[in-house]
């Protein structure tokens, strides 16, 4: 199959209240992974390529391995730009073959976030390249902030709906409470404001930071208007953690396949439960 916009699989999920999980690929076999997780859950999925990614497998290979893929799974499969950074990289992203893209620009101030969001829109709408946002600040689990300062990062609902309309982006990443990486407690989802958004935001909410949010504070977030939810960490635990146990077991190994292999086996098996758990199995 093709490559697919998110939002034609965003669109889907909306009608039926469930969520496509957007893994992060690293290389090839986490690409592998996620295809065939995808495929034996049945389920449209979402492959989405990092900053880190790009820089090191390249474009060009990243583009390769999720086409691949998307023919080899039989299932819908988007390739997206996970955090974009600038207009240019948006451009060579969709030039590169990418279904869709996220331009970041949560770190301007609103007004510049607007604008290059348009502008990113402008080019992408008319190829059927869909377009994600962000508002409020996810940041990252090392960041040392107190729980009071990042409340302030939150996403404002007025403002959501506000950005939403100046813009006509396809959908919104929010800062309700997660970060990227591994939690040292426990998150806990401002589902208060997600209500106010949901209310005023009638796109679909995306949510980054996943790894670690206990199970029914996802189904929660699902219930209340999240369609996209990003995973990235938990692959990385899973696939590394075999690597160690295989590197372990046999210490004198040198075929990388005997060390990859196993740890792709169980990033299959994570990437399963989470799909699973969205509640996009079967709806390929
Ligand atoms: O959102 C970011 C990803 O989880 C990690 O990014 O691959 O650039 O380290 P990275
Ligand atoms: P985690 O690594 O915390 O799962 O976050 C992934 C993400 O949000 C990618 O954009
Ligand atoms: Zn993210």
């Amino acid at each position: 199959m093709a490559l697919v916009p998110v939002a034609q699989l965003l669109a889907e999920a909306e009608n039926g209240e469930y969520a496509v999980g957007a893994f992060n690929a690293n290389n090839m076999e986490i690409v592998q992974a996620i295809m065939e997780a995808a495929r034996l859950e049945k389920s449209p999925v979402i492959m989405q390529a990092s900053q880190g990614a790009i820089k090191y497998a390249g474009l060009s290979f990243i583009t390769a391995l999720v086409r691949m893929a998307a023919e080899e799974s039989g299932v819908p499969v988007a390739l997206h730009l996970d955090h974009g950074t600038s207009f240019e990289q948006v451009v060579r992203c969709i030039r590169s073959g990418f279904s869709s893209v996220m331009y970041d620009g949560s770190q301007l101030p609103l007004e510049e976030n607007i604008n290059i969001t348009r502008k990113v829109l402008e080019i992408a709408r008319p190829i059927g390249v869909s377009v994600e946002a962000e508002l409020g600040k996810i940041g990252g689990t090392e960041d040392d902030i107190h729980v009071t300062e990042r409340e302030a990062m939150y996403t404002d609902p007025e403002e959501a709906r506000y950005f939403v309309e100046q813009t006509g982006v396809d959908s919104l990443a929010i800062a309700i409470g997660t970060a990227h990486g591994q939690y040292k407690g426990e998150p806990r989802l401002d589902f208060d404001r997600l209500a106010r958004i949901r209310a005023l935001v009638r796109i679909p909410i995306v949510l980054h930071g996943s790894s670690g949010v206990p199970d029914e504070q996802i189904r929660r977030a699902i219930s209340l208007g999240v369609r996209k939810v990003n995973i990235d960490t938990n692959i990385r635990e899973a696939f590394v953690g075999r690597m160690r146990e295989e590197l372990a077991q046999s210490p004198g190994e040198i075929d990388p396949r005997k060390i990859l292999g196993p740890a792709r086996e169980a990033a299959v098996e994570i990437i399963r439960e989470k799909i699973r758990l969205f509640g996009s199995a079967g709806r390929a």
